[in-house]
């Protein structure tokens, strides 16, 4: 009865796809339990590159794949990710959730509308309705997968909903966009149409998996700290990330969980608003950024780079009991030299190891560093991914072990380049 979570450590962009795919070899299940289509996973395969919004990453191993009551779906966008994979030659195995959410347009037109409206406190959206549409889902106004099924019920629920949202989009933001019912009920009624054949209950579906002793894949979006409830309040996301969310999102007891993953990038970034204590904004950020590809896989922003801390990697251990990390991105810091690690933070005379609720006390945090000799920018990554471990730059295997004895647990898989074969596993 495996069931392992997949979660990241940092603030998303961790590489979790990547990892997923590479672990969906031995799965049979891959299921992604929250978020929405913010997220943006990439899977690089024999030079095919595969990008994820929605769909699960195991899609490239043709796993049977779900889509979990935590999402949040937008369908238009779903149908759209699952014909360009039908493009490049896949033909995802895709059962959904018959109680995910569903995102409407207008809540893409309210997630601006309200990032405006916040002004300083705007956590730099993906302004794909997530917030507004998780909103809805704990005010009890949602409207479910189940209900594009059903057209009276649809139609009851647009009633109310919609002329909600007219007087929020008109009177309270004072903006012009008006709602046709009848053309969005027509809109939506074709999705459901078009997805009918997919919709399942889901918990059902993988708790029996589970009990058949089938290996399943929980797939976390975004990071620990955009987490609603244990991340950088609030700049972050709207759902839960973190491993508990996984139990929610599906609907399985925590005790089906045997095994949680996190992936950690080798260093730091965020997309989007909020303090990142280590953040770079010189030559070496931008180097970083470049190196790396860090721009946002779903809005193309830069995003903001830094040196690995250990802060928020020790408290994601912590929040979701992690008890082996993926390390991701080696590569990309070839070449620099010192590299530094963040061991805590320093305020005023105080040092601070914990990620601190208080956003004041947050912003003055300075990173306390050590410095580590870096390596050569001259490394054959998919050759050392081929010999293994022991093939690594002397100086990176330093950097992965001082990694591994501060956050103090086992590195187990080293993510050195986008391709699935540039991956190592240092043990079994
Ligand atoms: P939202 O999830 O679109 O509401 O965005 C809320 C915050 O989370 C913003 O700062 C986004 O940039 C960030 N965010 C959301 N999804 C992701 C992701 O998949 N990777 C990295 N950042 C994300």
């Amino acid at each position: 009865m495996p069931g392992i979570v997949i979660v990241g450590t940092q603030w998303g962009d961790e590489g979790k796809g990547k990892i997923v795919d590479f672990l969906s070899e031995k799965a049979d299940c891959v299921v992604r339990y929250g978020g929405g289509a913010n997220a943006g996973h990439t899977v690089v395969v024999e030079g095919k590159t595969y990008k994820f919004h929605i769909v699960p990453s195991g899609a490239v191993y043709g796993r049977k794949l779900y889509i979990g009551n935590g999402l949040v779906l937008d369908p238009e966008v779903l149908l759209q990710e699952i014909e360009a994979l039908n493009k490049n030659g896949l033909a995802p195995d895709l059962h959904i959730s018959d109680r995910a959410h569903i995102v409407f347009d207008f809540h893409k037109i309210i997630d601006g509308l309200e990032e405006k409206f916040k002004g300083r406190l705007s956590a730099g959206t993906t302004r794909r309705g997530i917030g507004p549409t998780y909103s809805d889902k704990v005010a009890r106004f949602g409207i479910r997968v189940a209900d594009l099924l059903d057209e009276d019920a649809l139609r009851r629920k647009l009633d109310i909903l919609l002329e909600l949202k007219q007087r929020i989009i008109t009177r309270v933001y004072d903006a012009k966009e008006s709602l046709d019912k009848e053309e969005i009920l027509r809109r939506y009624l074709q999705f459901g149409q078009r997805i009918s054949d997919s919709v399942c209950d889901v918990s059902l579906e993988i708790n029996s998996a589970l009990d058949n002793g089938q290996t399943v894949i929980f797939e976390g979006a975004q990071g620990t700290l955009l987490d609603i409830d244990h991340g950088v309040y609030p700049y972050g996301t709207s759902s839960n990330p973190t491993a508990g969310g996984a139990c929610t999102g599906v609907g399985v007891g925590p005790t089906k969980i045997t095994k949680v993953i996190g992936v950690t990038k080798a260093y730091t970034s965020r997309v989007g608003t909020g303090p990142v204590p280590t953040e770079l904004k010189g030559e070496i950020g931008e180097r970083i950024r470049e190196k790396g590809g860090e721009y946002g896989t779903t809005t193309g922003r830069p995003r903001r780079c830094g040196w690995f801390d250990v802060v928020p990697v020790t408290y994601s251990i912590r929040v979701n009991d992690i008890s082996e990390l993926a390390l991701t991105k080696l590569d990309v810091l070839s070449g620099i030299d010192p590299i530094r690690l963040c061991l805590h933070y320093k305020s005023e005379d105080e040092i601070i190891r914990e990620i601190p609720a208080d956003l004041k006390i947050y912003e003055k945090c300075r990173p306390v560093y050590e410095e580590l000799e870096g390596w050569s920018s001259s490394v054959e990554w998919s050759k050392v991914a081929q010999e293994g471990y022991d093939a690594l730059p002397q100086h990176a295997k330093a950097y992965v072990e001082r990694i591994q004895e501060l956050v103090r647990v086992p590195i187990k898989i080293i993510s050195v380049g986008p391709q699935r074969k540039d991956t190592i596993v240092t043990e079994d």
